[in-house]
């Protein structure tokens, strides 16, 4: 599916917007919705989720937990009861198991599949096949278990071979990544001691979070966690708040728009979620924390962003971890700020859904920004007046994000961005084109 963003950089367009503030509630938390009927399937008894993400990617690990066993209804559109089937109880599937596009829902199964008494396979997409599992296999192997992926490569598929025994672990992670933490953290439910992790950088702790609400002995701070085996796994209802990944697309329209104001209710505030909004605060946005409270283990606010004009920043490289999602929108922020902004050591960006520093600065310099690649980040020149005075055509390279980043840039173009393979939206924001419609982005399908 390809979309066309028209371009509407004017005065009209800021003006109209500061009339009317926008309250928008983003769809469910990416991250936890996976991890909520992951473990809800593990845990004995019944959990009612509320707000799950229905998007492709969580909707695989669903469908997953149901090819072994694991009884996922569908109550509405956001709510699902699930059925677990405890730590120890879930059956050989009889297919391959199917990821879709989701590195999140491989890492994490592939943690889960080498504790079980079956074998069992992960395949993805194109896009996932071609990401890096060595990061996974390597500490699972540690562990005992039985996995491989292909021949030299280490990508998906992923074979797993059960094992009598998975081993206790102090992995000491080379990669600052919540998926190969969750990944041990879940394979270390099935060793014969505690597993724990330790991280070059502190990423979000989800897994940690919601392992403990369910009833495991885990041990967590910031760059560290640990688990201990064989827990009794009690199912919990949960409930998901609005995804800051998310919320970040509008954060940033708001925040590039002077004079806009956008309301983004019930946001997962963690704080290894936030380094987006902290990085929107240093460029000059007005940006607001209102209603904090918690929901389930989850601390969640209001949030309120207010356009003003922005300036370049320099992002630190230990708060790359806590914005790694949302670098494409924070590379459009950076195009519309006064000045220079800088990334550096952030070279994760390469093995996401897409190299995401490559699809990005493509995609600005076709706008006419002055972007540049470098290995591990970008530079960017803003340019505050507006971006895109031609028509262009932009390769999102299937990537959901890229897409979604520059159907927000329109909104400061001078001309129309055609935005090339957008259907992955739907993986991670099924309502964002409804949401961008609110919000006033002029999209159409073509
Ligand atoms: C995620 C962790 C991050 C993030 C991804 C979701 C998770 O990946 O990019 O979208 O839910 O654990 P890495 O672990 O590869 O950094």
């Amino acid at each position: 599916m390809d979309l066309l963003a028209t371009g509407q950089n004017s005065a009209r367009l800021s003006a109209s917007r500061a009339e009317h503030a926008t309250t928008l509630r983003v769809d469910g938390d990416k991250s936890i919705s996976h991890r909520a009927v992951l473990l809800a399937g593990l845990s004995e008894g019944s959990a009612l989720v509320q707000g799950f993400l229905p998007g492709e990617d969580t909707l695989h690990t669903a469908k997953i937990m149901q090819a072994m066993g694991v009884s996922v209804q569908r109550l509405d559109h956001t709510s699902l009861r699930v059925q677990g089937k405890g730590l120890r109880g879930l059956q050989a599937p009889n297919v391959e198991l199917d990821c879709g596009n989701s590195g999140t829902g491989m890492r994490l199964l592939a943690g889960v599949l080498c504790g079980q008494r079956f074998s069992s396979t992960l395949i993805g997409d194109a896009s996932l096949s071609g990401r890096p599992m060595r990061r996974v296999i390597a500490p699972l192997h540690l562990m005992g278990a039985q996995i491989r992926g292909t021949e030299g490569r280490d990508t998906a598929p992923l074979q797993i071979t059960p094992v009598q025994q998975l081993h206790g672990v102090e992995y000491q992670s080379p990669v600052a990544s919540a998926q190969v933490k969750s990944c041990v953290l879940l394979a270390g439910l099935y060793a014969d001691a505690a597993s724990s992790v330790s991280e070059p950088e502190a990423t979000r702790d989800h897994s940690e979070r919601m392992l403990q609400a369910f009833g495991a002995n885990v041990v967590y701070r910031p760059g560290y966690a640990k688990v201990e085996a064989n827990p009794r796994l009690q199912a919990v209802d949960v409930h998901v708040p609005a995804d800051p990944s998310s919320a970040a697309f509008f954060a940033v329209a708001a925040a590039i728009c002077e004079g806009s104001e956008v309301r983004l209710q019930a946001v997962c505030i963690n704080p290894r979620r936030i380094g987006i909004f902290t990085t929107l605060e240093e460029m000059g946005a007005e940006l607001r924390y209102e209603n904090l409270r918690t929901m389930g283990a989850e601390p969640v606010a209001d949030i309120v962003v207010r356009g003003r004009g922005l300036k370049g920043v320099v992002v630190p490289p230990g708060r790359v971890a806590d914005m790694i999602d949302e670098f494409p929108i924070f590379f459009i922020a950076a195009s519309l700020a006064e000045g220079e902004s800088l990334v550096a050591g952030a070279e994760e960006l390469r093995v996401k859904e897409s190299d995401r520093i490559g699809a990005m600065v493509r995609g600005l310099q076709s706008l006419g920004v002055a972007a540049e690649e470098r290995p591990d980040g970008v530079r960017i020149l803003g340019t505050p007046g507006g971006i895109g005075p031609q028509p262009v055509v932009i390769d999102s390279r299937g990537d959901h994000r890229i897409a979604m980043s520059f159907a927000i840039a329109s909104l400061r173009a001078q001309a129309d961005i055609k935005i090339l393979d957008c259907a992955n939206i739907a993986t991670s924001f099924p309502s964002f084109l409804e949401l961008a419609a609110q919000f006033g982005v002029r999209l159409s399908r073509g």
